[in-house]
């Protein structure tokens, strides 16, 4: 199909243009962390995709007119209804983002003890496992073993390992399956809708619940329609529909493919869980039909679940992502293949030899990023995943050391995204030339945001 984005810039936001030396004093300053950095001083924001898409018109003209009851407002029912039209579950929470969906969720069905599988649970999601008690083990399918490859479905769950953790002896304390798609934490790689069912068939043969986190449901929807077999001719609607089907619930965050600055949702088939998690939503998010959501954004969800399904949306978006990918294995920086929609993830360990495991190449990369072009992204690496000990020295690297690009919804043109390939370029024809970095202070938990570094 040739396509073009079905949408034009109507109105516009200015965008910071600093100078080198202005963004090494803003880097010093945040401590050598993105997540510190005030927005105004960086130009292409590629830190994430959620809550960050641009806005349609129409999203606007329906939140002008919200209906800002409490109960029952216009607004509520609109956003129920284009989510039971999407899913097809008869019970619909409105949360004010996912990760208080997966705290509301969680706390109705684990415990201390208790286990979560996933193919990767996203990190907000591990924490909210964790802070039950519960353990959150991942499963992801081999094929995300070897980066390079160009196997279609990576984000898949390994059946074999579910069905060894189900049958075995640690099989009585899986609380849930929770398959996340697309499989943000895995590279961004999609689910198949094979891997779905069977690992469903298998969760519920043991007893196990089993639910999606569908924070980018239509674009896992729109890798299925092109790379699956049998599903060439389906809209993605109609695949976001099966793949709710195939399961017992969801938590979705809104930000993503509900294209809307904030929300998410609970959708569940059972009514007494759906009754647990209404009282908890109610003591903690707010009342049933607003569960922590100003109405406008109940409307805006409502209108940007019509949007995000359009194909020709997806297909230019998902040529916007395949276009950079090229761009930048053409400036000679790898990325994690066959590359997903929502982000491009860089492996900075491959265009970084020099630069040891302890020396964060992928924040490195990050870093280096902001300071020749002023992008901004977050790594994942061993400083994200990988084991420190007291002194904050790495102990257990992790697997890879990658730099996710999150790609915002509508909001940057090829212009941009040229810009990015050619900062891309200019670092790797001299890679050697970027510093690795120590930490300098480290906070226990979700270091990440937290985080000092310094140069070495
Ligand atoms: N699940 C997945 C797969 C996510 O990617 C996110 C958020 C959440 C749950 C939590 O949703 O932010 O609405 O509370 N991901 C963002 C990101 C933050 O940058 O990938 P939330």
């Amino acid at each position: 199909m040739r396509t073009f984005p079905p949408y034009r810039s109507q109105v516009v936001a200015e965008i910071p243009v600093t100078t080198r030396a202005e963004r090494e004093q803003a880097l010093a300053a945040a401590g050598y962390n993105a997540f510190n950095l005030p927005a105004n001083k960086v130009s292409i924001d590629l830190l994430t995709d959620s809550g960050t898409g641009a806005v349609s018109t129409a999203q606007e003209a329906a939140a002008a007119a919200a209906d800002r009851s409490y109960a029952g407002s216009d607004s509520f029912y609109r956003f129920r209804d284009a989510l039971r039209e999407l899913t097809g579950y008869p019970h619909l929470l409105p949360v004010h983002q996912g990760r208080a969906a997966e705290r509301v969720l969680f706390s109705s069905v684990l415990e201390s003890g208790r286990i979560s599988v996933s193919n990767t649970h996203f990190d907000t999601t591990r924490a909210n496992v964790e802070l039950l008690g519960a353990e959150a083990i991942d499963l992801p399918c081999a094929e995300f073993g070897d980066l390079d490859s160009l196997e279609p479905f990576k984000g898949n769950i390994d059946l074999d390992a579910l069905e060894r953790l189900l049958t075995g002896p640690e099989g009585p304390r899986v609380g849930q399956v929770l398959l996340t798609i697309t499989n943000n934490g895995g590279g961004g790689q999609p689910v198949s809708m094979a891997n779905l069912a069977a690992a469903a068939k298998l969760a519920r043969t043991h007893g196990v619940p089993v639910f999606l986190d569908a924070a980018r449901f239509a674009e896992n929807a729109w890798l299925v329609i092109q790379r699956e077999p049998g599903y060439a001719d389906k809209t993605p609607r109609e695949v976001a529909r099966e793949a709710f089907g195939l399961v017992d619930g969801c938590v979705a965050s809104l930000k993503k493919d509900g294209i809307s600055p904030m929300g998410a949702f609970i959708g569940l088939t059972d009514p007494e869980l759906a009754q647990t998690c209404e009282t908890n939503l109610i003591a903690t998010e707010g009342f049933r039909t607003y569960g922590g959501l100003a109405a406008h954004d109940l409307d805006r969800v409502a209108k940007g679940l019509q949007e995000v399904v359009d194909p020709h949306y997806l297909a230019a978006r998902a040529g916007e992502a395949a276009r950079l990918a090229k761009q930048a294995n053409e400036a000679g920086v790898d990325i994690v293949q066959p590359p997903g929609i929502h982000a491009l993830y860089l492996n900075a360990g491959r265009l970084l030899p020099h630069l040891s495991a302890s020396r964060f190449p992928g924040h490195s990369l990050a870093c280096e990023l902001y300071l020749a072009g002023g992008i901004r992204c977050v790594e994942l690496g061993s400083l994200y995943l990988g084991t420190l000990d007291e002194q904050n020295e790495l102990i257990t690297p992790a697997p890879f050391e990658l730099v996710r690009m999150a790609l915002p919804r509508r909001v940057y043109s090829q212009g941009h995204y040229d810009y990015v390939a050619e900062i891309l370029g200019d670092i790797a024809k001299n890679p050697e030339r970027v510093p690795g970095y120590r930490i300098v202070e480290a906070p226990k938990i979700l270091r990440h945001f937290n985080l000092r570094m310094a140069p070495v």
